[in-house]
């Protein structure tokens, strides 16, 4: 099962407040979805996912759980809801993007993407229909489709032949998942992806391609790789008008708690970004009134909690100040309770936004808040 109820638009923006309901429960939109690359969200357990900061998805990586543990394992532990124990609903990435970011020596073809592993060096193969077959062991709720993200800057022939690849690549992942079925009982739905990098007449052809697919969700790729904010916005604004409004649309690896505002003002749904986890790791937290390096002195002898304000219990129960010194000692504990607190920070945020979408004043709330959120404390 997939379904996708669009409850609610902004009278001032693309806002927009929807529910997905999938096997494994129910999504409230715009979302924002912590990544658990490799079958864990880093340093954060999966009850306090649910309980602590109500995450409603999580995403897994192709990549990185086909090369450790293996299909194998994951096969037997059925799938990822069964090896990590996470019972809402999953998404997985394709690899692609992976093989392009990690590993070394790849090499494209119209088959699929050769690559060396960046944990062993060993050989292997993706191609649409391999990355399909393995997303069905994961057992992900959402699977994406096998594209290719070109580079920010890429010149007009790059992009161009690196778009129409990932649409002959897409007949091929629709070909696989329609005759095929998931192995474990619950739905599997594939979302195609809009390439086209920054030129206006590609991005505009990718998503008219992309929308004649008639897939139940559709992403946005080949963003927030290094281009300007306000390319990523213009590119954002345009391909949202040409996507279906009655099917959730996923920016994918965007981005900060303002690309959030912004992104979600053009009519996004759906977000993942590692921001979250891995600043979250080097001390820097996001809140409500700005950002905060905590491990700068001025929190040394700081014993007010980490946030009040949290939806985190961590967040209100620790203090600054000890969270500066376990950061500084490097202390696991410390990426736990950041780790945790940007992730509970970032799901309130859209929770606010889609409060406000359905109270009818989120342009004029994310206004106020946008910058609020850049301010360094
Ligand atoms: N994650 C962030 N950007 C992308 C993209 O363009 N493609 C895929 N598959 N994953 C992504």
């Amino acid at each position: 099962m997939f379904t996708f109820d669009l409850q609610h638009t902004d009278p001032a923006s693309s806002a927009r407040a929807g529910l997905i309901q999938t096997d494994h429960g129910p999504i409230e939109t715009p979302i924002f979805m912590p990544v658990g690359t490799a079958g864990t969200v880093k340093g954060v357990h999966q009850y306090e996912l649910k309980n602590d900061i109500g995450a409603q998805i999580i995403l897994g990586n192709t990549y990185h759980l086909y090369l450790r543990p293996g299909m194998e394992v994951m096969a037997k532990a059925g799938g990822l809801h069964g090896f990590n124990g996470w019972q809402g609903p999953i998404l997985t990435d394709s690899g692609g993007y992976q093989v392009y970011s990690l590993s070394d020596r790849r090499k494209i073809t119209e088959e699929g993407v050769t690559f060396r592993s960046h944990i062993d060096g060993s050989k292997h193969t993706f191609s649409p229909e391999r990355s399909m077959e393995i997303q069905r062991v994961i057992g992900a709720d959402i699977i994406m489709a096998f594209d290719e993200c070109p580079p920010f800057p890429c010149d007009y022939k790059y992009a161009k032949d690196s778009m129409d690849l990932t649409h002959r690549w897409l007949a091929r992942c629709c070909e696989y998942v329609d005759n095929t079925e998931g192995h474990y009982g619950h739905g599997q739905t594939l979302f195609p992806i809009v390439q086209g990098s920054t030129y206006d007449d590609l991005r505009r052809a990718s998503a008219e391609a992309i929308a004649s697919f008639d897939r139940a969700g559709n992403a946005i790729g080949g963003l927030s790789v290094g281009e300007p904010a306000e390319e990523m916005y213009r590119v954002t604004d345009m391909v949202c008008a040409i996507l279906p409004k009655d099917k959730p649309r996923y920016l994918m690896g965007v981005g900060t708690p303002v690309n959030l505002l912004e992104c979600i003002a053009l009519g996004i749904d759906m977000f993942d970004c590692v921001l979250p986890t891995r600043n979250a790791r080097h001390g820097m937290l996001y809140t409500a009134e700005g950002i905060i390096n905590i491990k700068n002195a001025k929190w040394k002898d700081d014993f007010s909690p980490v946030d009040p304000d949290s939806s985190c219990p961590s967040s209100r129960f620790y203090t600054r100040g000890y969270l500066r010194h376990l950061i500084h000692s490097g202390e696991l504990l410390g990426a736990q309770i950041a780790s945790l607190h940007n992730l509970a920070f970032f799901l309130w945020l859209v929770g606010e936004a889609r409060k406000h979408i359905i109270a009818g004043d989120f342009a004029s709330w994310k206004n106020d808040m946008v910058p609020r959120l850049e301010r360094r404390l």
